[in-house]
């Protein structure tokens, strides 16, 4: 698939058949998520990937009630290990760059389940604590964002995107 097709085309997935994903396409997922660049390679990412039913329904909650997370056959939560990224580079490594890397990883994601047929939804609405606690994340690693991917049961219409001339500016602000 061509990358600016899949950038273009994938969308933001709310509603899931009850298809399961097979454990190779996960797989397949992590690998994508693990060729993203990171600052000084040090691959900041931790992998959760979460199918029982129970850990869903908490997740939900702790999502605010974003219900189609539990419709999902499988969820990755994305996290940061902080602590991994502050050695390297101290603060700036702990504030932003270890997230700017998980993001990249997570897109990585998205786009290479979009390639599959899936969908996805990037969620990064949720209680940290709530989190945390649910999924046993030890000190020092931030969850970042929970992916709850899926057969599409939906085709969501394209939200709009700002025009180029309004975002670009050249040589200088
Ligand atoms: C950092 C981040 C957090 C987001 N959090 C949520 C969320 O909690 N729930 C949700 O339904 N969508 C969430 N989204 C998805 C956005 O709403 C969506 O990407 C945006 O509306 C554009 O739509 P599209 O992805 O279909 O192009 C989030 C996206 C990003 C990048």
């Amino acid at each position: 698939m061509d990358v600016l097709e899949a950038a273009k085309g994938r969308r933001s997935t709310r509603a899931f058949k009850i298809q399961d994903v097979p454990a190779e396409i996960v797989e397949k997922l992590i690998e994508a998520a693990r060729w993203a660049p990171s600052a000084g390679n040090i691959q900041p990412w931790e992998f959760i990937i979460v199918r029982k039913p129970k850990i869903k329904r908490r997740l939900v909650e702790a999502t605010l009630d974003q219900m189609f997370i539990e419709e999902a056959p499988v969820v990755i939560v994305v996290c940061a290990n902080e602590a991994r990224s502050s050695q390297g580079y101290g603060m700036r490594g702990k504030t932003l760059y270890c997230i700017q890397d998980t993001a990249a990883a997570i897109q990585n994601i998205n786009l290479t389940a979009y390639s599959f047929g899936l969908g996805t939804c990037w969620v990064g609405a949720f209680r940290e604590e709530e989190a945390r606690e649910i999924l046993k994340i030890p000190h020092g690693i931030r969850p970042v964002a929970i992916v709850p991917i899926g057969y599409p049961a939906e085709a969501p219409t394209p939200r709009s995107r700002k025009p180029i001339s309004q975002i670009v500016h050249y040589e200088t602000f």
